[in-house]
């Protein structure tokens, strides 16, 4: 069995990538077991704050990450971009630099993403390219699960009601199950 922290890019309750990651939880393989970790608690990121020690929330991510077989990131797009509240997670959890091997290098990591666009986060997902490169992480790079005009893909109370998306995800969630099973061997 393998463990995966799930990331929601977006901290509004409405959030289609909220409600993505929560489709990839109900949608995974029995082999890969998936856990939502929330950003809500993750303070901006500030250079003083670190020197004084890394905050309580930063830490427990950071040791619940560094504990899983892999991170599953679901990113929105803001201005052909990713959001600030996910870069500033990801700033954090890279502190101090001692702690990105046992937090990122060679982690199995995936993205996905939904927005109500008609580009479905595309250049998002490409604006993480670098840093996961920097990280050292061991991203996956199965078929792109992009969700655009995310408010007919998702109902009112959040569940993923697009048939054919819905066994995209659960063929994209296998193949990231593969891959992190075979990261841990
Ligand atoms: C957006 N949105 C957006 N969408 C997109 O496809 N490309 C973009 O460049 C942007 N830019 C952008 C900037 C800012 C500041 C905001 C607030 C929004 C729309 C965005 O995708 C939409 O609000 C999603 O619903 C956000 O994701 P969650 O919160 O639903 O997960």
């Amino acid at each position: 069995m393998s463990h995966v922290i799930g990331i929601s890019g977006s901290l509004r309750a409405q959030s289609f990538n909220s409600a993505l990651l929560r489709a990839a939880v109900a949608l995974s393989p029995p082999e890969m077991k998936i856990e939502i970790a929330s950003l809500e608690a993750i303070p901006l990121y500030n250079g003083d704050v670190e020197s004084a020690g890394i905050p309580a929330a930063v830490t427990a991510l950071k040791n619940r990450i560094a504990s899983a077989d892999g991170l599953l990131i679901a990113t929105p797009e803001y201005n052909n971009s990713i959001p600030g509240v996910v870069k500033n997670a990801v700033d954090w959890l890279s502190r101090p630099p001692a702690d990105i091997p046992k937090v990122f290098a060679g982690r199995s990591v995936t993205l996905m993403g939904a927005s109500d666009g008609p580009f479905g986060t595309v250049l998002s997902q490409a604006a993480w390219l670098p840093i996961l490169r920097t990280l050292q992480t061991h991203p996956w790079f199965g078929p792109r699960i992009l969700i655009p005009h995310a408010s007919k893909v998702f109902d009112e109370r959040g569940e993923l009601i697009d048939a054919k998306i819905r066994e995209k995800l659960k063929s994209f969630l296998l193949g990231f199950s593969a891959f992190v099973a075979h990261g841990r061997a």
